[in-house]
């Protein structure tokens, strides 16, 4: 779809990290943006910021995992600018699972899905029938990770399984407004190529207490700073991807109307093919990535 200036463009998990960077990026394209995040004084200084920059912007606090936070959002956008173009189901969280997966906590694996899994489709709910019925191009990014969008980590396998979740919700909702002749489209994000400095290692600091784990965990949180050096240790470089590099890669995507906004990169690449391959070949899963296995 054409992005103009004066659209609208709604970004969940706006206050830091690849939300803040789309909803800048939206921003200097002209868009009014709607920065939605369950942390308020996060929220409150990206707020202030894009407004800094000139945006013309709302901040809402909503807990995406919960269905009328985000009725309510979606009630005060369109009350507030009376339409919705872009809708980024951004918001996500670690879940902080440890070992084994028959030695999960439940609570890992509830939290998680509340947020990544059921937060995109209570946007997809909230906001989607508005967007079709206005008759107005519109666009809906959902954000999932090539952990578990590709392949999973088995170190961080509660994640994977809830983002290839979301790429199953997006291919499905893609087909969806295909067949309604619906003018909006669909994109499924994977941020990278490589890793991302974000908020997303201390994704702990808006657990809720109704989440909460149910025994202490084994071992301390690992900071994005210790993997780093960790991995450094062992003799891997680690790359990363700026931030404003996702968001222009989405604002391209949705230009293009591109289903798959997913980077060139090699290693993803190998991963699909070895996947797909061995799938087809009804050969054991070899491709699983075991460098940051303990
Ligand atoms: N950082 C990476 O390397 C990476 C890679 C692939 C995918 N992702 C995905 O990108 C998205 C953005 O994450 P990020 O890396 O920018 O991390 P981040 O922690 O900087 O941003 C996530 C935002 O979501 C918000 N949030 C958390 N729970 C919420 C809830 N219940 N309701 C509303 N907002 C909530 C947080 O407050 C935060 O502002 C996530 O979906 C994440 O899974 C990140």
């Amino acid at each position: 779809m054409r992005l103009e200036a004066g659209q609208v463009a709604v970004v969940t998990g706006a206050a830091s990290g690849i939300g803040l960077a789309m909803a800048r990026r939206f921003a200097a394209e002209g868009l009014k943006v709607v920065l939605a995040d369950v942390e308020a004084a996060a929220l409150d200084k990206a707020f202030t910021r894009l407004r800094e920059e000139g945006a013309e912007v709302l901040a809402r606090t909503v807990d995406v995992s919960e269905p009328d936070s985000v009725a309510s959002l979606a009630d005060a956008v369109y009350d507030a600018f009376g339409a919705v173009h872009v809708l980024c189901n951004n918001a996500g969280v670690g879940s902080g699972a440890e070992g084994r997966m028959w030695e999960h906590d439940p609570a890992d694996w509830k939290w998680a899905f509340a947020v990544n899994v059921w937060g995109v489709f209570h946007g997809i709910q909230a906001f989607v029938p508005r967007m079709i019925a206005s008759g107005e191009p519109g666009h809906v990014v959902n954000t999932s990770s090539g952990d578990g969008g590709i392949a999973p980590l088995p170190t961080a396998s509660v994640y994977a399984v809830t983002k290839a979740a979301v790429v199953t919700m997006t291919e499905s909702l893609y087909a969806h407004l295909k067949a309604e002749h619906a003018r909006v489209g669909a994109s499924v994000l994977f941020p990278g190529p490589h890793m991302l400095r974000t908020g997303l290692w201390e994704s702990h600091r808006n657990r809720p207490a109704r989440y909460a784990k149910q025994r202490p965990r084994k071992t301390p949180y690992r900071s994005l700073d210790q993997w780093e050096a960790a991995m450094k240790e062992a003799g891997h470089e680690v790359a990363f991807t700026p931030v404003e590099e996702v968001a222009e890669h989405v604002v391209d995507g949705i230009r293009a109307d591109r289903f798959w906004m997913l980077p060139a990169g090699e290693h993803s690449d190998r991963q699909i093919r070895a996947r797909a391959r061995s799938m087809l070949d009804r050969a054991d899963p070899t491709y699983l990535e075991s460098f940051v296995l303990d």
